[in-house]
């Protein structure tokens, strides 16, 4: 019998939540003066996403926020991580203010302090108004100016009772795939578009950081990361500089900047082409003391050496390749992955407080009888968990988590095939049935327990 672990484990103040993101969960896509984004064009692309899915309603939060809300609650989930959609509160992505966006975001925000719940608000969650990207969106420097006065808006308009902040959700996920791949809105590719859009997403962290300060004087600031635990295939020198070079890319591109260390280019020698976008003074203004960093920890990587991939060499072996265990994403399972990521970014002397701000998983579940069992993402919880555990109690700065996600939403490209919820969604008739992950999350939380 393996023991059983429960939050008081974590001890009195570790923080527990769920996360969430705008484009995944409110629907409501054209409601009440807002604004395309991005994503609401790159979806109605066809071919973009699988099976062409839309996310026109999706969880149709903006209708049912109250009903998830309360559902959180009745799951014991004391923290709620939610971002803004620019494009509600700045339709334009700049100038005239929608008063109904910012009406929405004050009743879900209400509506969490009612229940006793803390918000948690993300800025930017991958849908930039379709106005900025007209204008380049993210390759253009502009957008730091765009950045800054949407920062100040819901700073304003929210800070009152908002008090926990995070700037940018995964910067190497919206700029790689964006801005390289192709395979996220906008939808454009190549170095020409991903360094530009690197530099000034990588910037933007320091500009929005600096105005919440400036506006909410006690609030606490953070920013979030991907980054996965990058293996070398073996042990052969060519195979470990491989892994090297993702792991500068995936892990650190966006973070040493911020701490002061510059781009990581002396690991990847490609980010000197970063040069003519960095004006004088810029590595300066990256600079930003923020209260958390949240990791954002999924997987493992497994890398080994390749003349063929331009710019990297170096090759990502798929897990399914690797025969090892996945999810519906492909990803590899492995839990160690979430302690080795703690432990590494710990190692930095400056880092601040570390928060587990996304893990999680997607399983095919299986429903019997009205009731849905989902063994393997309570193990993928419990394991996990187990390992920011290890980490706790090894002394290292990690002193949250959150799970990804509250209900089944919209997975970006990969539609609504892989379910990543506490709690399931008949899309059809917007039921929500709790999972027996749920469930156990919330014997996991109970204080009486
Ligand atoms: C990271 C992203 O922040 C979130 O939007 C996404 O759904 C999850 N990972 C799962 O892929």
């Amino acid at each position: 019998m393996t023991k059983k672990i429960h939050s008081s484990d974590f001890g009195k103040n570790f923080i527990w939540g769920v996360s969430t993101a705008a484009f995944q969960i409110e629907g409501a896509h054209d409601k009440h003066g807002k604004g395309p984004s991005i994503w609401d064009v790159f979806t109605s692309r066809k071919g973009k996403i699988r099976g062409n899915d839309t996310a026109k309603t999706s969880c149709d939060f903006y209708h049912r926020y109250k009903e998830d809300i309360y559902l959180m609650k009745s799951l014991n989930i004391p923290n709620f991580r939610f971002s803004i959609s620019w494009s509600r509160i700045l339709p334009m992505g700049t100038g005239k203010i929608n008063t109904e966006g910012i009406a929405f975001y004050n009743r879900v925000i209400d509506y969490c302090l009612e229940q006793d719940i803390t918000p948690w608000i993300t800025l930017y969650h991958w849908d930039l108004p379709h106005e900025l990207e007209l204008k380049g969106g993210w390759t253009n420097r502009e957008i730091l100016d765009w950045f800054e006065e949407y920062t100040k808006v819901c700073a304003q308009s929210f800070g009152d009772r908002v008090k926990h902040w995070m700037v940018l959700n995964e910067p190497m996920v919206f700029t790689g795939g964006g801005y390289f791949l192709g395979v996220h809105a906008p939808g454009k590719k190549g170095m020409r578009n991903f360094l530009p859009a690197v530099h000034h997403a990588q910037l933007s962290q320091a500009v929005g950081g600096r105005m919440i300060r400036k506006w909410i004087h006690d609030a606490k600031i953070g920013t979030t990361y991907s980054c996965s635990y990058i293996v070398p295939k073996n042990k052969s020198p060519r195979n470990i500089r491989a892994a090297k070079r993702v792991d500068a890319l995936l892990n650190r591109l966006f973070i040493e900047p911020v701490l002061g260390l510059g781009y990581p280019e002396k690991d990847l020698p490609i980010l000197k082409k970063l040069k003519p976008f960095i004006l004088p003074g810029d590595m300066g203004k990256s600079q930003f003391e923020f209260d958390f960093i949240g990791i954002q920890n999924y997987t493992r990587e497994v890398v080994q050496h390749s003349y063929f991939i331009p710019y990297i060499r170096a090759k990502i072996i798929e897990a399914p390749k690797r025969k090892v265990i996945t999810t519906l994403m492909d990803w590899e399972v492995y839990p160690p992955s979430i302690y080795e990521m703690i432990r590494k970014y710990s190692e930095y002397c400056t880092m601040p407080n570390l928060i587990i701000t996304e893990n999680g998983a997607a399983f095919q579940d299986t429903f019997t009888e009205g009731k849905i069992k989902d063994k393997k993402r309570q193990k993928f919880l419990k394991d996990h968990l187990e390992q920011v555990l290890k980490a706790k109690k090894k002394g290292l700065n990690v002193h949250g988590y959150f799970v990804w996600t509250l209900t089944d939403n919209f997975e970006w490209a990969e539609g609504y095939h892989p379910g990543f919820g506490l709690v399931h969604v008949d899309f059809k008739t917007q039921k929500r049935t709790v999972k027996k992950s749920g469930k156990w999350y919330k014997t996991f939380l109970d204080v009486r327990n």
